[in-house]
């Protein structure tokens, strides 16, 4: 990058600023980039990304991109530092692990916040790696006047935030498709339907998991379903709280011959305080015209889509026709049937397993679908009584 100064081991005062502490800088670039992983399967596919304000020698305050559409790390620097004792005159440098993003997503451009923030040193971890952004967060800060340095020993994003190489790819951007999180419970055997008589024929995780599940569901644009959940379980797929049900996503199906009730609970309009967004759903062209029209009374968008086999559409033509309605991040929420459908075509880019202590169950094992798959940045936990995997797939590419 043509016009910012290398962190250099010894640093030159700029003139107008004290000179950067850079033994201080170092190292909390170096935590940040560390610390910023911590969210990495709640952002993507956005970048996790760490962000701090120095005064002179001293750290002011951290943040932290925490969650996808929530508050980027610089925003959340700031009113940290807010809180601190640090009068803000005092504020010079702010350390980002990522160059500032300049346009508009989710969030409004972080370039612009920080041109109105009065921070006049800019240290930047990795620059942007899709090329129509790359450096031009970089330059509008430098045309103010504000001083821009490069640190990319310190937080290559290789090792920071690897999945959004993958979502940033020139293969990924020529054919752009929702990143795809695939989320099941499943008994110890691998199993997603309990024995016969446990937890309702439908219940593996526990009350703590169904409260995450929420919140992960008021964070993505659309859930994702098989006909086969909707006839077994019928779901209504609303989301509740500690879930945000101001934005409530899509609810799709795939279902090729319309046997989607019209009287499904999916239908169903949303309780108090409860988000529940619209029904579309997916089947082969020139379905029964009489069914089609009782599921548009009963609510549903159809979308007949083209056929790759004989009986199924193809699942990377609805995955683009998805892209096509707006919707960036998407959660599968289906049965084995169409979970396997989607691993096998190589579609899903994140996995949440949630592994109930049931023992045994009906149906097909995940098992050997989850042994064929190579895990990225693999995260096992416990939650309350579930273990909990999270992992991105392939190179999220
Ligand atoms: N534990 C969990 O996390 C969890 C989550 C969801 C469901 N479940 C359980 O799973 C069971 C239902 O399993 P399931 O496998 O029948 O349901 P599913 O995977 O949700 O639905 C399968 C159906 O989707 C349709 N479909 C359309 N296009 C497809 C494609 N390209 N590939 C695959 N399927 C496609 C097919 O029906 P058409 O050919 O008619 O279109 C297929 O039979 C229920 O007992 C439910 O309780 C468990």
């Amino acid at each position: 990058m043509k016009g910012h100064r290398t962190l250099k081991p010894t640093l030159q005062d700029s003139g107008t600023l004290q000179p950067l502490d850079e033994i201080l800088a170092r190292s909390v670039m170096q935590d940040l980039a560390r610390e910023a992983r911590a969210w990495r399967f709640e952002v993507a596919p956005n970048p996790c990304v760490g962000a701090a304000i120095l005064a002179g020698h001293e750290l002011v305050a951290k943040g932290f991109h925490e969650y996808y559409g929530g508050a980027h790390a610089e925003l959340a620097a700031f009113a940290n530092a807010a809180r601190s004792p640090i009068p803000r005159s005092a504020w010079d440098t702010l350390l980002v692990t990522l160059e500032p993003c300049s346009s508009v997503g989710k969030t409004p451009p972080c370039t612009e916040f920080l041109l109105k923030s009065g921070i006049r040193r800019v240290v930047v971890g990795a620059l942007d790696p899709d090329a129509r952004h790359q450096g031009k967060g970089l330059r509008e800060l430098q045309a103010a006047g504000i001083e821009v340095l490069l640190a990319d020993d310190l937080a290559p994003l290789g090792e920071v935030a690897p999945h959004f190489l993958g979502w940033t790819s020139s293969e990924r951007l020529r054919r752009p498709r929702p990143w795809t999180i695939a989320k099941w419970a499943q008994t110890r055997t691998g199993q997603l339907v309990p024995p016969m008589g446990v937890g309702g024929g439908r219940w593996i995780s526990t009350p703590e998991s169904l409260r995450e599940v929420q919140v992960l569901r008021g964070r993505v644009d659309a859930i994702i379903t098989g006909v086969g959940t909707v006839l077994a379980d019928d779901p209504r797929f609303s989301v509740r709280p500690p879930g945000n049900p101001a934005r409530p996503p899509w609810k799709i199906v795939f279902d090729s011959y319309l046997r989607t009730p019209p009287d499904a609970a999916l239908f169903r309009p949303a309780g108090p305080g409860e988000g529940s967004g619209p029904v579309h759903i997916l089947c082969l062209a020139g379905q029964d015209p009489v069914r089609e029209r009782a599921l548009r009374e009963a609510g549903a968008q159809i979308h007949p889509l083209h056929v790759s086999s004989e009986h199924e559409f193809s699942l990377r033509e609805a995955q683009e026709w998805m892209w096509s309605q707006g919707l960036r991040r998407v959660l599968l929420e289906a049965g084995p049937t169409l979970l396997s459908s989607y691993l096998a075509a190589e579609l899903v880019d994140q996995l949440r397993i949630y592994t109930g202590s049931i023992n045994g169950g009906q149906g097909p094992s995940m098992g050997e679908s989850l042994s064929r798959l190579q895990l990225a940045e693999r995260l096992d936990r416990e939650w309350g009584s579930d273990a909990v995997l999270e992992a991105f797939l392939g190179s999220g590419g």
